[in-house]
């Protein structure tokens, strides 16, 4: 089956009528089907699929115990609204193109697996690729249990109503060193392919990100009744973060702040909020140091009106360098099918980031022509995932001959 047929498949699920595109979360009833539809697709295929201590699913093809394996897969959750191709364009793409590998009577010298990795947008916890952290070690399962959603449910309760006990959360070493190469196809995520006319490009790159909490207390206090300088009005300093995040964008033309998340307590249109909680995405060569500067235009808003502010950091990635030598690979591979391949640098996460800590890792960009992403426009012509397909598929071969 197509890559583009999979995907068609699973189109209604999560459709998120109020703010348009498709919204899937971890443990909520569109991810638990797109699991289901996954586990469905790789037994109709004969792989053997397990979950593993982290959520994550795997879909082997050969013995996962034998090592030395070749993995590829993506995500299948998505941000509040989001576009349809983040994360499933890597899965229905594994899939797929194991379906031409068999097709063409490849037989591997080592096992294949597609994996889906849980939770990679921290759409519902606020912590990206939460499935490839655990399995890394670079999450404390502690933590990851600990963590809460919008209205207050833990991670570890969301779990324990999946039937996964949140106890098994945590660094899998055994499961890691069984794998020796890892290769994310995903829809590209900005604007590099389409004016080049190009079909695909092969991942170097991703930038330095990290996500913060900014969390004002003030007073509430009447909208009509209260004077100016009885205010503790805890969304001055907020807009104030909003502003600083942009001056600092402003800066240095590499760097990117974004404010996409506010919540105003307890949020009456006639109240004066008694607080305000403020997420702050920030990524480039150096997202501490910006965060710094909005952190102390954030301090000083909150002193003058008399505000309290915490900062909590929810997560930092470091910028990542994607294995040169499966770069070369990919390169080589994909040039027998495109007529020219490039090589792109991203300013969005991936599992494949937290991977490359760890194992050589790779990564295959599917042309986007409206370039938007994390929104419903985000597209892939069904011509252009073919190619992404062919070249995967390629690719898995020649790193299983
Ligand atoms: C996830 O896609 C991110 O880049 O935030
Ligand atoms: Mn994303
Ligand atoms: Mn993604
Ligand atoms: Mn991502």
């Amino acid at each position: 089956m197509s890559a583009v047929d999979l995907l068609a498949a699973v189109d209604d699920v999560g459709r998120d009528r109020r703010r348009g595109g498709w919204s899937r979360h971890l443990g909520d009833d569109a991810e638990t089907t797109l699991r289901e539809w996954f586990t469905t697709e790789a037994a109709r295929r004969g792989l053997a699929v397990e979950t593993d201590t982290n959520t994550n699913l795997w879909a082997w093809w050969g013995d996962p115990e034998a090592g030395d394996a070749v993995v590829t897969g993506s995500h299948l959750d998505s941000v509040p609204g989001g576009g349809a191709y983040d994360g499933p364009l890597g899965v229905a793409s594994g899939l797929a193109a194991l379906d031409l590998l068999r097709a063409r009577g490849h037989r591997p010298t080592r096992p294949i697996a597609v994996a889906v990795f849980a939770e990679e947008e921290g759409g519902r916890f606020g912590v990206p690729c939460l499935g490839s952290r655990l399995l890394t070690g670079a999450l404390d399962p502690d933590r990851a249990r600990a963590l809460r959603d919008a209205d207050g449910v833990t991670l570890a309760e969301v779990y324990a109503r999946r039937g996964h006990d949140p106890a098994r959360l945590g660094h899998d070493p055994a499961r890691l060193g069984r794998l020796a190469r890892f290769v994310e196809l995903h829809i590209e995520q900005g604007r590099a392919l389409a004016p080049q006319d190009l079909a695909i490009g092969v991942g170097s790159t991703i930038v330095a990100h990290g996500r913060w909490r900014l969390s004002f207390t003030g007073r509430a206090d009447h909208a009509g009744t209260t004077e100016l300088a009885d205010r503790r009005d805890p969304m001055l300093p907020a807009a104030e973060t909003v502003l600083a995040a942009r001056r600092a964008m402003a800066r240095d033309p590499q760097a990117r702040a974004t404010v996409g998340r506010v919540h105003a307590r307890p949020g009456g249109t006639n109240i004066v909020p008694s607080a305000v909680e403020v997420w702050l995405d920030a990524r480039g060569p150096a997202p501490q140091a910006l965060v710094e500067d909005v952190v102390a235009a954030a301090r000083a808003a909150a002193g003058a009106e008399g505000c309290r502010v915490e900062v909590t950091t929810d997560s930092v990635s470091p910028a990542v360098r994607l294995d040169a030598g499966l770069a070369d690979t990919l390169t080589r591979v994909a040039a027998a099918t495109v007529p020219e391949v490039v090589r792109l640098a991203t300013g969005a996460g991936h599992d494949a980031g937290v991977l490359a800590a760890h194992l050589p890792t790779g990564m295959l960009h599917v042309r986007n022509p409206t370039g938007t992403s994390h929104a419903p426009d985000e597209h892939a012509e069904d011509d252009d995932v073919a190619t992404g397909v062919r070249v995967l598929a390629d690719v898995l071969a020649d790193l299983t001959r």
